[in-house]
């Protein structure tokens, strides 16, 4: 698909469909004005007539009026004049997109006269995502179902402005749909090994890749990590990546630590069968900091930055870990296994204890699918903060609403991580039956050694069977990826 940026009076031409916005109350936008004067009263008189309100993602396919060289008229509804902004704007052009394509026409003109420069780059933005599919697997699908839209213009009145700033943006773009692509793959094809191999080949970025297999993991001293991995006949992984983008070498990294269990069947502590399949994305925290490194190395953020992921697979098998099993992790501090269901934090106990050990980052952020009681509490769409840094988790939260992708902070009372005392070691894995999602950050946080951390418990916002948000198609949605991107944008690169 292709989307260009083009002035005004562009063709739309056959089998291309025209979209115009609306916005609340009076209806008008400026290019609704531009239209010849009868055609934009009737069209506004139409408009009033039916329930149409112009809220955001209010669409209404209209007859291709006399005079209008397209195959179709769409009208969609952007919301109050004055919240019109690039956010929406994203919204607003990834409805249209998807309204095109499920009406299958080839080409799309949003007419975005009258806005900011910024306004139409957002737009491109939006359908780029809207755009998305994980379709390599379907063979059967017809003709018509592969017809999808291959031309995209944007009416704008900063053609060249827009965009040049798109250009910018594309990184950032394809690294949400790397970390989709990621997330979307099945567990046969997706293994530990095969998703360290994705990632070796971002290279070509300008990462510095480097993957460490059992046999280095094992003379580090990784035994919750490779714990995990014991029972799967596929290698555990850990997978470092570096960009050094900052002026001064020396500056210390911001570090990002992702959960890549490949396949989550519980272990020993098997899950139940409905809806095992799922765990596909028990990655997703990976996928997301795979993403966020691919993105800042594309716009060559002026930051260094280390992601590291331990990529397991969490199998029953005669060799699998037990329930009752002790470990020794790579702090040297003990933990007893209680529930190999509870494998996320022993994946990360490790990789947050190696990454600030080798690298002494400024701060560590970890992502991680870690509990179904977040869940619980937060519901499918807002992820948990946990942190042990109000500034940390200050810019997080408001890279979040600047992002997109929704956080919101939990608390860590002292008193509850009493339910991780464990009768032989020096801590057990999990706590009792409540706050399932708060003493899984308790524990977690025994590995960070003091380093200021947060931890992002993303529960199913990286998943959406079915998805409300238009520029996230059914699916892995590629949570995280702008987050972390937006973080450091805002805040931890060099100055000018
Ligand atoms: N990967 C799961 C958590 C999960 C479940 C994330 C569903 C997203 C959707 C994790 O490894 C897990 O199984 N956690 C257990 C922990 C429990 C055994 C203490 C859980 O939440 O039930
Ligand atoms: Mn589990
Ligand atoms: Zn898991």
């Amino acid at each position: 698909m292709k989307i260009e940026f083009v002035g005004e009076g562009a063709l739309v031409g056959e089998g291309g469909v025209l979209a115009l916005l609306a916005f609340e109350g009076d209806h008008f936008s400026p290019a609704l004005l531009a239209l010849d004067g009868q055609l934009s009263g009737k069209i506004a008189a139409l408009l009033g007539r039916g329930r149409f309100r112009g809220s955001v993602g209010e669409r209404v396919s209209l007859m291709t009026p006399d005079g209008l060289d397209a195959d179709g008229l769409l009208v969609v509804g952007a919301g109050p004049n004055e919240s019109w902004s690039p956010a929406v704007a994203e919204l607003v052009a990834a409805h249209a997109y998807n309204a095109v394509r499920a009406g299958g026409a080839s080409g799309l003109v949003i007419d975005l006269r009258g806005s900011s420069p910024d306004v139409a780059t957002q737009a491109a933005f939006g359908i780029r995502l809207a755009s998305y599919r994980f379709d390599k697997y379907r063979t059967n699908q017809t003709a018509e179902q592969r017809q999808f839209v291959e031309t995209v213009k944007i009416i704008a009145d900063e053609p060249a402005e827009s965009a040049r700033a798109y250009e910018a943006l594309t990184g950032l773009a394809e690294a949400v749909c790397f970390a989709r692509d990621l997330v979307s793959e099945p567990s046969n094809v997706l293994y530990p090994a095969e998703f360290a191999r994705r990632v070796k080949e971002l290279s070509h970025s300008g990462l510095l890749i480097e993957i460490l297999g059992e046999r280095e993991m094992k003379a580090l001293g990784m035994g919750a990590l490779l714990g995990v991995g014991q029972g799967s006949a596929r290698e555990s992984q850990l997978a470092v990546i570096q960009w050094r983008g900052s002026s001064d070498p020396k500056s210390a990294p911001v570090a990002f630590v992702g959960k890549g269990v490949c396949f989550d069947t519980g272990g020993i502590s098997l899950k139940p069968a409905d809806h095992m399949e799922e765990m596909i994305i028990d990655m997703a925290g990976a996928a997301a900091v795979t993403g966020a490194m691919y993105a800042l190395a594309s716009r060559k953020a002026k930051v260094n930055a280390v992601g590291i992921l331990g990529l397991v697979e969490n199998m029953p098998d005669g060799n699998a870990q037990r329930p009752g099993d002790i470990v020794t992790t790579m702090s040297g501090q003990t933990v007893e296994v209680i529930n190999t269901d509870a494998e996320g934090r022993l994946v990360l106990a490790d990789a947050l204890w190696y990454c600030q050990d080798r690298f002494k980052p400024r701060f560590m952020v970890d992502l991680a699918t870690l509990t179904g009681a977040i869940i619980t509490a937060l519901g499918a769409d807002v992820g948990g903060l946990f942190s042990n840094d109000d500034q940390l988790a200050n810019n997080l939260l408001s890279a979040s609403s600047a992002s997109g992708d929704p956080l919101w902070r939990m608390p860590m009372p002292e008193q509850y991580a009493k339910a991780l005392e464990s009768r032989a070691a020096d801590m057990k894995h999990t706590g009792d039956r409540f706050g399932g999602a708060i003493t899984a950050a308790q524990f977690i946080q025994k590995f960070v050694n003091k380093t200021p951390w947060a931890h992002l418990d993303v529960g199913m916002t990286v998943w959406k069977p079915k998805s409300m948000v238009p520029t996230s198609p059914d699916g892995a949605t590629g949570y995280g990826v702008r987050l972390l991107d937006q973080l450091v944008a805002d805040f931890y690169e060099d100055a000018d």
